[in-house]
């Protein structure tokens, strides 16, 4: 059985298509054991609950400090003693000692064809922004293990996804997070629980 942490910030869309997957036995062999969110408001919170998965809330403006904070952050992944963490609409930058210590271990989901759009002040909307703002006519999503830097770790699957004319960037998050996100991030674990994908860190040997 994987267990899986999953890292929330807002709506939490992905989190449900987890969650579905789950319920649909599309991932398997696998329990949600805990959603972590930064953010006391985030309706994902609401969406673990209602699903009986434990959710809890580490709030950053609770700590002195960064540093205390991503020291109590990491205790607190610890205690769940999880194999996978994913990364689905979390805002935070994952603390460093925890990239060391679960190496290979997080994934993360962006609305963008990495290396598209991604990096520092590409999160969310902006994005999507951005994409529109450049003319792109496909966009898409990215599942990618989590490294040190910032959307640079190791691609697991991505998917395109047709820009429109007349497109909004909500209208497009909308039509990226049907057509790619929601496939990708269920499939990805489902991938992971079944020992179907190998994390080979960038340039380098495995870890
Ligand atoms: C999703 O579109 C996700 O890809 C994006 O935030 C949204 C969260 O929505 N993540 C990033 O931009 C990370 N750089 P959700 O809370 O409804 O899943």
């Amino acid at each position: 059985m994987l267990r899986v942490g999953v890292m929330v910030s807002g709506g939490g869309t992905n989190l449900q298509a987890i969650l579905d997957a789950v319920d649909a036995g599309k991932i398997t062999d696998t329990e949600i054991t805990v959603v972590i969110s930064n953010n006391p408001g985030a309706y994902a919170l609401e969406r673990a609950k209602k699903h009986g998965i434990e959710a809890l809330c580490i709030f950053p403006k609770d700590y002195e400090n960064r540093d205390a904070f991503n020291e109590a952050f990491l205790n607190k992944i610890d205690e769940y003693h999880l194999d996978l963490i994913v990364l689905a609409g979390f805002l935070v930058k994952i603390p460093a000692a925890m990239i060391e210590k679960y190496e290979g271990k997080i994934i993360n989901i962006h609305p963008s064809l990495i290396p598209s759009f991604c990096g520092v002040g590409f999160y969310g909307l902006k994005v999507h922004e951005a994409a529109l703002e450049r003319g792109v006519k496909v966009t898409g999503a990215t599942v990618h293990f989590v490294d040190s830097g910032m959307d640079t770790g190791p691609i697991i699957l991505q998917k395109a996804v047709k820009v429109q004319d007349g497109d909004t960037p909500e209208v497009l998050q909308r039509r990226v997070m049907e057509q790619a996100e929601w496939i990708l991030l269920p499939q990805a674990i489902q991938m992971i629980a079944h020992n179907q994908i190998a994390y080979h860190r960038r340039g380098g040997e495995k870890a």
